[in-house]
């Protein structure tokens, strides 16, 4: 009898763990929910962070506006970087499109010298140009995470 009454409460502690366990799990959700939220998925979503395009600013007045100029509103060839029709052409894209053209062709009299990050410093820099928000996070470096941005040019 006692064996028994022994073996129905230790079952009973066992249950009992396994449940807390589970309500962790459960309870856990909306938190990690919460998390995944944030990342962001848009440009509107708080894409660079300030401190990145403050970096890219200086980048851009060193090697992109002698042919952009200093408001990115282009000059003859170079086209314009910030506006409408900027916006327009980058519609629909993912922010890895505009790294990529950037990262390949330009600066157009020195193309591919510039690392990942200083592509991604420059993104951010004609994001916030741009009038999209400032985030916690940077413009991504890896080609994964910035397929999974995309520009678009209204508010979603
Ligand atoms: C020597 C001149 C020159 C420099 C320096 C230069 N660009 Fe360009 N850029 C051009 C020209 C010309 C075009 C358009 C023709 C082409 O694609 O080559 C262009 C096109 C672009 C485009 C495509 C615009 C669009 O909407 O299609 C982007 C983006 C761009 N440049 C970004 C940059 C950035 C960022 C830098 C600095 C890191 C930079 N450029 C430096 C001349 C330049």
């Amino acid at each position: 009898m006692r064996l028994v009454n022994g073996s129905i409460s230790h079952e009973t502690t066992k249950a009992r763990k396994v449940h807390s366990w589970f309500r962790a799990f459960v309870f856990s959700w909306p938190l990690i929910a919460g998390a995944t939220a944030q990342v962001p998925r848009t440009v509107w979503d708080g894409a660079y962070s300030d401190t990145q395009a403050t970096r890219g600013a200086t980048l851009y007045a060193d090697r992109c506006a002698a042919c952009h100029a200093d408001d990115l509103s282009g000059i003859d060839q170079a086209a314009p970087l910030v506006g409408a029709d900027f916006l327009n052409a980058w519609n629909d894209q993912t922010v890895n499109d505009l790294f990529e053209r950037i990262r390949i062709s330009m600066p157009a009299d020195q193309p591919g010298s510039l690392n990942r990050t200083q592509v991604a410093d420059a993104v951010a820099f004609l994001l916030k140009t741009n009038g999209f928000p400032a985030g916690a996070t940077d413009v991504p470096t890896a080609a994964d995470d910035l397929k999974a941005l995309k520009i678009l040019a209204k508010k979603p």
